[in-house]
């Protein structure tokens, strides 16, 4: 499944990254946004995850992420989460930085990890910014304000149209410069500026490999596709660092 060169780059790796998308969850039972049976082929991007759609209709939102957290919190981690997770003691420097908002990374053991569209655990106030983390207020039963100032509520998580967090997309520019290995897990790689990562990487001089069962725009740019599911592909790849004797840097850290 992965060739010589890849397994030795990546076992003489310091540093890797780990880019992931809604395919990493996908054999958890979180449905992804694109292909057959994606979110956006049900919904409209634009009438649900804007601060536009939000001010237009603050219930529907509010009540769509309360639909989608009870899904995140019914479903698990996968093998694939769980192999990265595991892969993060085999190396000095090993960061997932994902566009994914359903903290399953977190849940698998993952302990470096990015979050560049937020996380729809946390939800915050509008007005006066008081911050609320999943059950601590009950949001899915109608509008949802704020017990302190009565603003409106909103997810921690990003919408089209706004930036990234600051400091996660410094940090995962960071950890891209220095990889020497880049994994582009389970994402179709056109939604900007996160899918700009791995073409950083290739710059700098990582080797870039992509895990997706489907080709992506991301594809042909690079250094070799691996079609696979990434929760068959994840734990052999583990599995084989195991193999070429790379040993648990915990010690070093
Ligand atoms: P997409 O839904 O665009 O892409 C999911 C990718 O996962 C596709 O390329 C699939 O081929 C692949 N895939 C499906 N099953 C897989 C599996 N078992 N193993 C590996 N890969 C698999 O999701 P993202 O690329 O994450 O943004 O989308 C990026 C952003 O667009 C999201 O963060 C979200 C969305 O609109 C915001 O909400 C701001």
């Amino acid at each position: 499944m992965f060739s010589a060169q890849f397994v030795t780059r990546l076992s003489k790796a310091q540093s890797v990254v780990a880019f992931t998308g809604a395919g990493i969850s996908a054999e958890s039972g979180v449905p992804t946004f694109r292909g057959n049976q994606g979110i956006w082929t049900k919904f409209k991007p634009e009438e649900l995850a804007s601060m536009d759609a939000f001010l237009a209709n603050p219930p529907l939102v509010q009540e769509w992420y309360a639909a989608r957290r009870k899904v995140f919190r019914e479903v698990s981690p996968n093998a694939g989460h769980v192999a990265l997770a595991r892969m993060e003691k085999l190396f000095q420097r090993f960061t997932v930085v994902t566009q994914n908002i359903d903290n399953l990374h977190h849940r698998a053991g993952s302990l470096s990890v990015l979050e560049l569209h937020g996380n729809i655990g946390r939800s915050y106030c509008l007005q006066c910014y008081r911050e609320f983390v999943d059950d601590e207020i009950e949001l899915g039963s109608g509008l949802t304000s704020c017990p302190t100032c009565s603003g409106l509520v909103r997810p921690d998580v990003v919408w089209f149209g706004e930036q990234l967090p600051e400091h996660e997309w410094a940090e995962s520019v960071r950890a891209i410069e220095s990889a020497d290995v880049v994994l582009s897990i389970g994402t179709s790689g056109v939604v900007f500026p996160a899918a700009e990562l791995p073409l950083l990487g290739k710059y700098h001089g990582a080797y870039v490999v992509e895990i997706n069962p489907e080709e992506t725009d991301l594809s042909r740019s690079m250094d070799e596709v691996i079609r696979e599911n990434s929760s068959i592909a994840l734990p052999e790849l583990f599995r084989l660092l195991e193999r070429a004797g790379v040993q648990q840097t915990e010690t070093l850290r």
